[in-house]
């Protein structure tokens, strides 16, 4: 059976998701849906970077030891990707004790084969950012965060003897034309590998920044963290004797931006080869997402946060438009109206469209039942069925080259030919003719052949209105079950099953409304003034302690589906019972800030004793937690 294994970068815990980490992990997610699709037997990682200066400072600054600050902005993600719908196997943070000792161990192993050495390094030092500088990385010689001259310094460190390396890279990037693409991002490291390639510093004195893997050799030093980051990729797989490992590195493809070129086009594979190991397949890099031509910025108020372009918008429309508006491997501009505008035209109007007109027809003409071939296809429909053939073939084409957008352009071409054969085929007036009920039912059961194939060859982008659209044509596979092989076949639908008409895939939406909306404060139900609750004077609110507290412990409670008892640190440990176990899992809570109402009597809850009620938010069947907008130290009163 082939093999196919996607990565994705692992994010820095130090700030939360946003929509350039959410872009890198739909592309790897369409990838890997799309080998399962094609039959492959796949591998999908992405997780979170925990060590180096950078957690360590946001931690620091968010009053929390690394660790905890850590557990809290990884559960960010974690939790984000399943509301995403990645399919990944598995997540893995750089503290993950596996992860620990696979990095002491090629450390070791490179060290053993005399490529890792000891040397006094002398640069450009930043008292302020407490690390060395290049000349290159100086704005008229200052350092750019302190705005001041950096000093001469000495220091002792390990280094990884990169250079030994470079020609072999350079003939390996050279005779393997796709090892890092689109072409640009090849170019781009050969032109960089012109230049002598300088051996990397990979050690940090532990004086200076503690929160790292020890090097095993030295544990007066901990390990750089691009060292220990990019060594994920193989931890996953269980290197160095995991069957994983035999299986999945042979067909490795990584996907990342162009931010992280170098350390995954330089550093990596002169790393892999040093343990001895062949390097990756593919390196995929994309371009960044830009908010007004710019950067993404906090500061700006920039920052486009995946979930709320998800809750207005809707999932699919989210992941189409991210997928058919960018280029891979160029930069792209991200708005509302641009999304909007996609919603509109291609998913409301296109494909909407079509299936409801579909289905619609077919309700009214053979009583919600798929009728079967009944005449001789004509020149009509033979171009129908060539077009979505075509649109299939291209996407076994495209999405292999990365080449998302021309994929689901084929697949629209395939829909909006749809359209126009309704248009033009006016099945409607058929349907006057009894003489003509044959023709009426050979151009319904194309039209529900069409509605099934794009259901299925978009389920790598969308796999959720694939898994309506097919379940509402009556097949009820989930989208990872599909298979190109037996599902993306003309003329498999069963004669008589019957279709529900239901609603409209994608309701249109109007932009200034929808703004308007945000601003209005949500309306209450029918009838209901939005509080209801007597006054109380602030003495009374006063008589609440409440805690922010961080989970520690999560399990559930024997013989109940709802509860979950939890260790809350709130400065002193409580147990609590809560009420959560249907919307979350207990690996899901742990490492989560909460806010505990911490002066409650004890009450028990199934048997157990609870100290405290974590406050939650209840909208239908939407279940949240409260927690703080950002990290802050267990124990900390809201007021
Ligand atoms: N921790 C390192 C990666 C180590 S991999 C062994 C890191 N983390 S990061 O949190 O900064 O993530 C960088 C990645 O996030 C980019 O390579 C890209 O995948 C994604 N993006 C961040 N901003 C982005 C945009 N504005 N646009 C598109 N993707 C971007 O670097």
């Amino acid at each position: 059976m082939d093999r196919f294994y996607v990565s994705t970068p692992i994010y820095y815990v130090n700030a939360e998701p946003h929509i350039g980490h959410a872009y890198t992990t739909i592309v790897a997610d369409v990838l890997n849906r799309f080998h399962l699709l094609m039959g492959f037997k796949t591998f999908f990682l992405t997780g979170t970077d925990e060590h180096g200066d950078k957690i360590a400072q946001a931690a620091q600054e968010a009053g929390m030891d690394p660790k905890s600050y850590a557990d809290h902005i990884s559960g960010l993600f974690r939790d984000l990707w399943p509301r995403l719908n990645i399919s990944n196997d598995r997540f893995i943070r750089t503290t993950d004790p596996d992860h620990i000792r696979v990095v002491q161990y090629v450390l070791q192993k490179v060290h053993d084969a005399g490529d890792i050495y000891f040397s006094t390094y002398r640069g450009l030092y930043c008292v302020g950012c407490e690390r060395f500088y290049t000349e290159r990385e100086l704005v008229d010689g200052k350092c750019p965060d302190h705005d001041k001259e950096p000093v001469e310094r000495e220091e002792a460190n390990y280094f990884f003897r990169m250079s030994k390396y470079q020609d072999w890279l350079v003939e390996h990037i050279e005779a393997n034309p796709d090892f890092i693409r689109p072409e640009r991002y090849r170019n781009e490291v050969l032109a960089f590998l012109r230049e002598p390639l300088e051996d990397l510093c990979i050690s940090r004195p532990v004086e200076r920044l503690s929160w790292g893997i020890p090097l095993p050799f030295d544990h007066r030093y901990v390990t750089y963290v691009w060292f220990d980051a990019l060594i994920n990729y193989i931890t996953a797989l269980d290197y160095p004797d995991g069957p994983l490992f035999h299986e999945f590195w042979p067909v490795v493809q990584h996907t990342i931006a162009k931010d992280i070129l170098k350390p995954h086009g330089i550093y990596w594979p002169t790393i892999i080869r040093a343990v001895g190991i062949t390097p990756y397949r593919h390196l995929n890099v994309h371009g960044y997402w830009k908010i007004n031509e710019g950067k993404m910025s906090k500061s700006k108020g920039t920052v486009v946060r995946p979930l709320d372009l998800v809750s207005l918008y809707g999932l699919d429309a989210f992941r189409y438009f991210l997928l058919r508006e960018m280029v891979f491997g160029l930069d792209a501009g991200f708005s509302e109206e641009a999304l909007v505008q996609r919603l509109n035209s291609d998913l409301a109007n296109d494909l909407g469209n079509l299936f409801s007109r579909t289905l619609a027809m077919t309700a009214r003409y053979f009583d919600g039942k798929v009728p079967p071939f009944d005449t001789e296809p004509d020149d009509m429909d033979r171009e129908l069925i060539a077009r979505t053939e075509a649109a299939a073939q291209q996407l076994t084409r495209e999405v292999p080259k990365l080449n998302f957008h021309k994929a689901l352009v084929s697949i629209w071409e395939c829909i909006n030919a749809a359209n126009r054969y309704i248009d033009h085929t006016a099945p409607w007036n058929l349907a006057r003719d009894p003489a003509r009920l044959g023709r009426l039912k050979t151009l319904i059961r194309n039209l529900l052949e069409v509605n099934r194939m794009v259901a299925v060859l978009i389920a790598p982008f969308m796999p959720s209105t694939a898994e309506t659209m097919l379940h509402r044509l009556g097949i009820h596979k989930k989208s990872l079950e599909l298979r190109f092989d037996t599902d993306a076949r003309w003329g498999i639908l069963i004669e008589g099953t019957t279709v529900d008409k239901g609603e409209s895939l994608f309701p249109r939406v109007d932009l200034q409304q929808q703004k308007e909306g945000k601003k209005e404060r949500p309306k209450p139900a029918a009838g209901k003034p939005a509080v209801e609750a007597p006054l109380i004077d602030f003495d009374l609110f006063k008589q609440l302690d409440m805690r922010i507290g961080t989970v520690k412990h999560a399990e559930r409670v024997p013989r109940s589906d709802r509860l979950l008892k939890l260790v809350v640190d709130i400065g002193e440990e409580r147990q609590v019972v809560a009420g959560i176990a249907q919307t979350h899992s207990p690996e899901q809570i742990v490492g989560k800030q909460v806010v505990l109402v911490a002066n409650l009597k004890p009450a028990k809850l199934m048997g157990v004793e609870s100290r405290g009620m974590v406050l939650a938010v209840k909208d239908g069947d939407n279940l949240c937690l409260l927690t703080p907008e950002k990290p802050v130290r267990p124990g900390q009163p809201v007021s």
